[in-house]
């Protein structure tokens, strides 16, 4: 059993501190969000996780899981402590590190005896370092500590999960000592280990991302050029993907890729590249293609309606993907601004991320259920492809719309199916 204090409680924080706890650990969570934090001692999960609240409310039960905002309640105890604050873009593309900064010198501060920093949040190459000098400077005399870096893979909707899976565990330090203890933590879970150096770690989490992000994009461009000459994505996608070389996953072609990792750590990577001399073009053909995405989307609409000016748009899914409730950077969201900017008015409906998305863009039209979301519509946009929407009973829909228009942003339905039901449809590629 060790004492672990994990900085910041969003998606990755409450779900390792969730997740330490049940392995039977005791565990701290420590947050700066005084209101998330009091929503979380009362055993709330502010975020939707599938099967996180239940985790969150057992180790708390339990006695082995508390959150605080004091890192002086709990650092001092702790021999690990997981800094899990969030690294968005700064403006030009690189990750902001302040909250990283400010983390690592509260936490410096409340040092006792020797303690293991472990950079979980994506952070920059050369990230150990810093974190390293921060600690250094304003650690009490006689305290002692190593920082490792251990980048993190989870995926929202599947993180509870991947936790307990992991594809694998990556581990960097310049102290192999401290790497062995970090790995103990994950010992129960016998998942692939690489232990490195700090600056390959943090690298490993950048280069995943971007391949994961290039294949998406490639797949986008395919899917661009089969709209041109008359070809099927889905099929193509299928024919690449039984290769054993290539694989079928991240080849669906759809709206592009969102969510609070790709588009930040691609953009970071590639200034991080250009600082260090390099031309980063493919990571720059990455975004862009990604971005075109979203405005070829909206074109395709305009295509069809003519005008967007006065129509009355739905909207099925707001989340970045399903089963979540982030919208950092989704794509619905982008597509709902460039709707209002054009004149339409917009009804949406999402499962879990209304309410984020009510903050963000209030002047939409949010229903409660996904069929009031399509009444009178003049188009009905699947952008986030909840199990509820494949399914959907699609005929009460074009009942509801004033003109049976949809078009499918992740390729969920049948063209030939969608059409004989009396639809316009247009989906990616196909
Ligand atoms: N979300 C994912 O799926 C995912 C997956 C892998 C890696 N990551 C990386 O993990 C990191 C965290 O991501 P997230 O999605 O959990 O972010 P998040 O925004 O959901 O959570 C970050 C939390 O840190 C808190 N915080 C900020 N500064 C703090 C400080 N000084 N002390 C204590 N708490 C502080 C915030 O209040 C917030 O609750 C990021 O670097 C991200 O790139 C995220």
């Amino acid at each position: 059993m060790a004492t672990i204090s994990i900085i910041g409680s969003g998606y990755v924080g409450l779900v390792y501190g969730a997740a330490f706890a049940d392995l039977g650990n005791h565990v701290y969570g420590i947050d700066i969000n005084e209101e998330k934090v009091k929503q979380l001692q009362a055993g709330k999960c502010p975020i939707f996780e599938p099967g996180l609240e239940e985790m969150l409310q057992r180790n708390i039960s339990a006695g082995r899981l508390e959150f605080t905002t004091s890192y002086e309640a709990s650092v001092p105890e702790s021999e690990f402590a997981f800094i899990c604050v969030d690294t968005p873009s700064a403006f030009n593309g690189e990750a902001d590190m302040r909250m990283v900064r400010s983390a690592a010198e509260m936490l410096g501060k409340t040092l006792r005896g020797h303690t293991i920093i472990i950079n979980k949040s994506t952070m920059p190459i050369g990230s150990g370092d810093l974190v390293s000098s921060i600690v250094e400077k304003v650690k009490p005399t006689g305290t002692t500590f190593a920082v490792v870096s251990n980048p993190e893979f989870l995926r929202e909707g599947n993180a509870v999960r991947d936790v307990f899976q992991p594809s694998r565990i990556v581990l960097g330090s310049d102290d192999p000592a401290a790497c062995d203890e970090v790995a103990a933590l994950y010992s129960t879970l016998n998942a692939a280990t690489v232990v490195t150096d700090t600056r390959t770690a943090e690298m490993i989490k950048y280069a995943s991302n971007a391949i994961l992000a290039t294949r998406i994009s490639f797949v986008n461009e395919i899917a661009q050029i089969c709209e041109g000459v008359n070809a099927d994505i889905s099929v193509v996608s299928r024919g690449m993907g039984l290769d054993p070389r290539i694989g079928p996953l991240f080849l669906d072609a759809g709206i592009g890729f969102g969510g609070s990792c790709f588009p930040k750590d691609v953009r970071a990577l590639a200034h991080m590249a250009a600082e260090s001399g390099c031309h980063p073009q493919l990571l720059h053909a990455v975004l862009e293609i990604n971005q075109d995405q979203r405005r070829r989307f909206v074109h395709k609409l305009q295509d069809i309606l003519e005008d967007l000016n006065g129509r009355r748009i739905a909207v099925w899914g707001l989340s970045f993907k399903q089963d979540t409730d982030d919208i950092r950077e989704s794509p619905a969201l982008d597509v709902i601004r460039m709707l209002i900017q054009r004149g339409a008015s917009v009804a949406a409906y999402d499962p879990a991320a209304m309410e984020n998305s009510r903050r963000e863009i209030p002047d939409v039209c949010y229903s409660d259920d996904q069929y009031g979301a399509v009444e009178d519509a003049d188009a009905l946009l699947l952008i986030t492809p909840w199990n509820q929407f494949r399914q959907a009973n699609l005929e009460k829909v074009r009942e509801l719309m004033k003109t049976p228009v949809l078009l499918d942003g992740r390729n969920i339905y049948d063209p030939e199916d969608v059409r004989k039901l009396g639809f316009v449809y247009a989906g990616i590629g196909r």
